[in-house]
């Protein structure tokens, strides 16, 4: 009797699984969307956390996330929405993460459903700025189209403001200004450049400065935090590099850091090394008969020799006709 009840309870709720329609198999659908979506976000967040230092980057966009995220259940508990404008400055030399840390914010606020595509146009002032009157509001607005669902980067956007009044900069701002308005639900513009210009900048032009509530600062890296950007740019293309690799390279870094440019380019000035290094290691390998596959892996300190100022190094001196440290030069 009791088996009996319980077969007919489950055929019960088959039953009124039937009669209620399809909203079972919504529901499930539903569900396992937002599962896959959380795992989206997740790991976009995984993504971040991996990139070294960043960390008051790190916190805000966790802050955002979970700003957006109660804000979406407030909403479906009746409460008020309380809107936060998330249009962004990112001030920082050139290769501090600006263009990188923008990408993965644009596909992170897709995935909160803030934008549709959450790609990036990255722009110039030449890109915006046009020639003669009426060009410069085309291609700005050219621009923006291109940019709605996602996010709009206007790198060394201070360049705006350079020519006075009758730049035609000013007209590019204006546009920028409108297009926020036009799109403000499904657009997000973030202007980056030097710290010292985008202040400068920001404070002669205030109607901009308060459509920008977020600021984020993006420090140059340490010589630490560069070495470990370092091991990961080769590991990423399976190269690892030798202890007496990275005590060059470290030596390098404290030269660059202490008497360095600020333009020197920080991260992207370790892309550009461990690029030249895989060539470097290519040349010493390329005429061997026989290479294990830890050969082909490591880089050692004789890739990394060019590096060295000049002086110091007699093996150079038969490498380079010009200083090593001039390596952008050098490519
Ligand atoms: N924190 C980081 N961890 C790992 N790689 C980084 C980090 N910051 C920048 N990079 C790498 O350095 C290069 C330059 O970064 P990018 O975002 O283009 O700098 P910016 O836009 O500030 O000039 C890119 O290849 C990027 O992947
Ligand atoms: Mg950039």
């Amino acid at each position: 009797m009791k088996i009996l009840q319980v077969k007919l309870g489950i055929g019960n709720s088959k039953i009124n699984t039937k009669f209620s329609g399809r909203s079972l198999p919504n529901e499930k659908s539903k569900k396992e969307n937002d599962l896959i979506n959380k795992k989206r976000v997740e790991s976009i967040l995984a993504e971040l956390d991996n990139m070294v230092g960043l960390e008051m980057v790190k916190d805000l966009i966790k802050e955002l996330r979970a700003f957006i995220e109660i804000q979406r259940r407030r909403q479906q508990e009746g409460l008020i929405k309380v809107s936060t404008v998330l249009h962004m400055i990112f001030k920082g030399n050139p290769g501090t993460g600006k263009s990188t840390v923008a990408r993965l914010m644009g596909r992170l606020l897709k995935e909160l459903n803030i934008l549709s595509q959450g790609h990036l146009i990255e722009v110039e002032r030449a890109d915006l700025v046009g020639e003669y009157i009426g060009h410069t509001a085309h291609k700005a607005r050219e621009q923006l189209k291109k940019a709605v669902g996602g996010i709009l980067f206007i790198d060394e956007a201070y360049s705006l403001a350079r020519g006075g009044e009758k730049d035609f900069g000013r007209e590019a701002i204006d546009v920028l200004v409108k297009g926020m308005e036009d799109y403000r639900d499904n657009l997000v513009i973030i202007l980056a450049g030097y710290k010292d210009e985008m202040d400068y900048f920001l404070q002669t032009n205030p109607g901009l400065r308060s459509r920008f509530s977020v600021q984020l600062e993006f420090p140059d890296y340490t010589v630490p935090e560069l070495l470990a950007i370092a091991k990961s740019m080769a590991d990423d293309r399976q190269y690892v590099l030798s202890q007496n690799a990275i005590e060059m390279l470290r030596n390098f870094l404290i030269r660059e850091v202490f008497f360095g440019h600020r333009h020197n380019g920080n991260a992207h000035m370790i892309r550009n090394i461990i690029e030249k290094a895989i060539r470097r290691q290519a040349l010493r390998l390329i005429n061997k008969s026989s290479l294990t596959r830890q050969e082909l892996m490591i880089i050692e300190k004789q890739d990394l020799v060019w590096l060295m100022p000049m002086k110091d190094n007699e093996e150079q001196n038969k490498l380079f006709t010009r200083s090593p440290i001039c390596y952008n030069n050098s490519r």
